[in-house]
This record gives structure tokens, sequence and C-alpha cells, in this order.
């Protein structure tokens, strides 16, 4: 009934009805795409590369890249800085760069996180923002996968200036209990909505054999947190094989009724090549069965991808291909994931890697038009430089 209500209102704006009525039958349903800036039709307004691998210096590939809004309305982008190869172990710097103009200048990298000489160090990542207490909180792992290293833990630091400088590492292994936790990588949540208003929700995986999507939660701001939410992969702590159920990376948003959607990696493709999706009624608490299903439209080579909701509407990134990284794609969503439009962007035919997502949500209507992609983007191998894609929403009306 609803999603029948959304296509007779886009038919309306394209036969140009009166703006008041679409307007009346805005107020009647969510999403109201239609009132403000006409129909979602994005368009790549500007991208330019963040990041190069095998450039000069200490880095050897940037790869995970996270990209956030902060309260004052600047744009963070993170990275892993791998030192000595591209692989996922070995000692790593945490680069950052900041944007106080929309994404259109950047600043020169700092790397805010040094883990010396670790055989197997840092590994990002989930950002959260506290607009409550005004700070932007990064959450990360030392050691996930215990090589040459024991235990695991899982860190955080934290900025109260817009991330201009960031507080020592905190172990939150210690109220957590140790365990393998890989947040992310992509950002985590406040609630805006009750069940929970306020609420700091990150979510990530466990080790490829105790794998699954397990949130940790905090409700003082992030001085404590504990372990909420936890879908576990099947058989758990033993070996997978190939079609096993194993969630694994994954990217949490929240609806307007307060429920967390979280869209996860299906690591061994159980049941199609696509994407797995899971909600949460209690404030990331728990993930019901009940609440899974799996997206056939969301095809997937088995990738950490990028999720949001703006303004009611969905948005969805990933190399929009059943098994090679490449075709970095933007979806959307006007029935909350129920279907996708047809006219999805393309937004890089080549290879392409982990993606995450961004919006600025003061409500101007500047704002109200973009959202940020960070992706991962190279010609012969996806893992060649990290990029920042600005999309207008609107066609670039
Ligand atoms: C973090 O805390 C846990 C639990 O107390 C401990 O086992 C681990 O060694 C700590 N990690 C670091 C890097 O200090
Ligand atoms: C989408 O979910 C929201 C609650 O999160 C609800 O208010 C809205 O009606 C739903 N929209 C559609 C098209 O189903
Ligand atoms: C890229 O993705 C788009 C959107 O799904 C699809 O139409 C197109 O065929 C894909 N291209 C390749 C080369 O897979």
């Amino acid at each position: 009934m609803k999603r029948m209500m959304v296509r007779v209102e886009s038919n309306m704006e394209r036969r140009g009805r009166p703006a008041a009525l679409t307007l009346l039958l805005c107020a009647a349903m969510l999403p109201c795409v239609s009132s403000h800036s006409g129909q979602i039709d994005p368009l790549l307004y500007e991208e330019q590369l963040l990041w190069v691998s095998g450039g000069a210096g200490e880095v050897n590939t940037y790869r995970i890249p996270l990209l956030t809004f902060t309260p004052k309305g600047s744009l963070l982008a993170f990275a892993e800085a791998r030192k000595q190869s591209p692989g996922d172990i070995g000692a790593k710097f945490i680069a950052m760069r900041r944007s106080l103009d929309k994404g259109a200048t950047w600043s020169p990298t700092s790397f805010i996180i040094d883990d010396g000489v670790k055989t197997d160090g840092l590994n990002l990542g989930s950002v959260v923002v506290d607009e409550e207490a005004g700070s932007v909180i990064l959450v990360y792992s030392i050691c996930f996968h215990q090589y040459h290293c024991k235990p695991s833990s899982t860190m955080m630091v934290e900025s109260r200036d817009d991330g201009l400088s960031w507080s020592s590492p905190k172990n939150l292994s210690v109220q957590l209990g140790v365990k393998s936790f890989a947040p992310g990588p992509g950002f985590g949540i406040q609630k805006r909505y009750n069940p929970a208003k306020g609420r700091l929700v990150v979510c990530g995986h466990g080790t490829l054999e105790g794998d699954g999507v397990f949130c940790i939660l905090s409700d003082d701001h992030g001085l404590n947190w504990y372990n909420g939410a936890a879908l576990k992969s099947i058989p758990y702590n033993q070996k997978k094989k190939a079609q096993d159920f194993n969630p694994d990376e994954c990217q949490p948003f929240e609806m307007t009724d307060g429920s967390i959607v979280i869209n996860v990696r299906n690591q061994n493709n159980y049941h199609c090549r696509c994407r797995v999706i899971v909600r949460s009624l209690d404030g990331g608490l728990s993930l019901p069965i009940d609440e899974l299903f799996f997206d056939y439209t969301l095809v997937d080579p088995v990738v950490a991808a990028g999720a949001l909701q703006k303004e009611g509407v969905l948005y969805f990134t990933n190399p929009a291909s059943t098994d090679h990284r490449i075709n970095l794609t933007l979806r959307w969503s006007l029935t909350n994931g129920s279907s996708w439009e047809g006219n999805a962007l393309q937004i890089w035919p080549g290879p392409s890697g982990y993606s995450s997502m961004t919006s600025l949500d003061s409500g101007s209507a500047e704002d109200r038009k973009y959202v940020f992609v960070i992706y991962e983007k190279g010609h012969k191998d996806y893992f060649e430089t990290v990029s920042f894609a600005k999309i207008h929403l609107y066609g670039g009306r």
C-alpha cells in the first residue's frame, strides 16, 4: 500500500502536478522525497583522491577508508596506512584528513595513531559521532588475527575538538572482556530515536572461526561499554566451509522508527552471493533471526559496503558484482530496503573495494542535497587509491 503511494507520487512529479498536491501527498507518508528538490537522481558531482598507495614515505598501502560528519559540520576521512605491505596483518598508522568545506578541500594527512612495529597491528574500525557530547570516537582493534601476539584488544580514541586532537588510546577489552572484535568497518551510530535514544552502537565482526556480527554499546557517551547483540556464525568456533552461515563486516544505521538495520557481508556466500540484512528492535541488544533476510538485489563479491539512511531514503554502495571487486555502484531505496530503484549510479566501473558513506544532517537546503562516499579505487587493483566522491542527490539541480 505505502509502496504504491510512493510510486503515485513520483509519477505526479514527472507530470508536473501542482506543488500543493505533492505536499498533501507528502504529508500523508514518509519518505517525502519530492517536496524539496525534486526526484532523487544522483550525480557524481565531484571526486578527488585522498590517498595514493605506493607513493613516497613510510606507507606501502592505504586501505579500509572511513568517513564521518562531525557535530560542527566538518568531514573526517580515515584509512589504515599499512607500512610494509598491502596485507591485513602488520604495522600501520591511522591516517586522517579533515575537510571544513563539505569535501571541497582537505587538510594534509595526519597520522593520529602509530602502532610501532607490531607483527599484527591495528585494524580499522568504526567512527561514531556523539552529537550530544560533541565528540568523535574511533574504535579499532589491535592484534585482531593473533598473529605472533596475544590477546586481541579493542581500542578507542576520542576527539572533542572536531578531529584536531585525539585522546590517548583506551583499552575497551578491560570492560568488554578479551575477544577478537573488528569494528565496522564504517560508522557506528548514536541513537537519535527511542528505544535507547543517545546510546552509542558500534557493530563489527569476530575472528574467521568465531565469526558473526557483534555490537558493543555505551549509554554514557563512551565512558563505559558493554556487549550487546550477537548474530553468530554456524558452526560457531569451528572452521567454516563454503556456503556456511558466516556474517562478517557490517554497517549499521538507524531507521526513523528507532530500529537499527545492519547491512552485512555474507562471508561464505550462504544462500546467495548477496548482502545479509538484519534488524535490531531493541537498540542493539539483540538481532533476532525473525528480522533477518537476504537482499537478492544487493549482489556482492564479499566485501565491506556502505549503507546510510537519509531523510527516509536508504543508500547503499558496493562493487555491484557477484564475484569481482569492480563497478562501485550507488543504489537507493524509497521503500526501506524492500526494493531498490532500477537506475543505479555507477561511480567507478573499474576495480573498487571497501566503501563507506556519510552525510551532513543540519537540515539546510545545501546539506539535504549530498551524500559523501569514500572508497577503494584503482585501475589494476582496487587498493591503489582511496577516493572521495561527493554525490548530488538531485542530478545537480
Ligand atoms: C587490554 O585489556 C585486556 C584485558 O584486561 C588485556 O588482556 C590486554 O592485554 C590489554 N591490551 C593492551 C594493548 O593493553
Ligand atoms: C519506512 O519506515 C518508516 C519507519 O522507520 C515508516 O515511517 C515509513 O512509513 C516506511 N516507509 C515505507 C515506504 O514503507
Ligand atoms: C555495474 O553495475 C550496474 C548496476 O547494477 C550494472 O547495470 C552493470 O551491468 C554493472 N557492470 C558490470 C561491468 O558489472
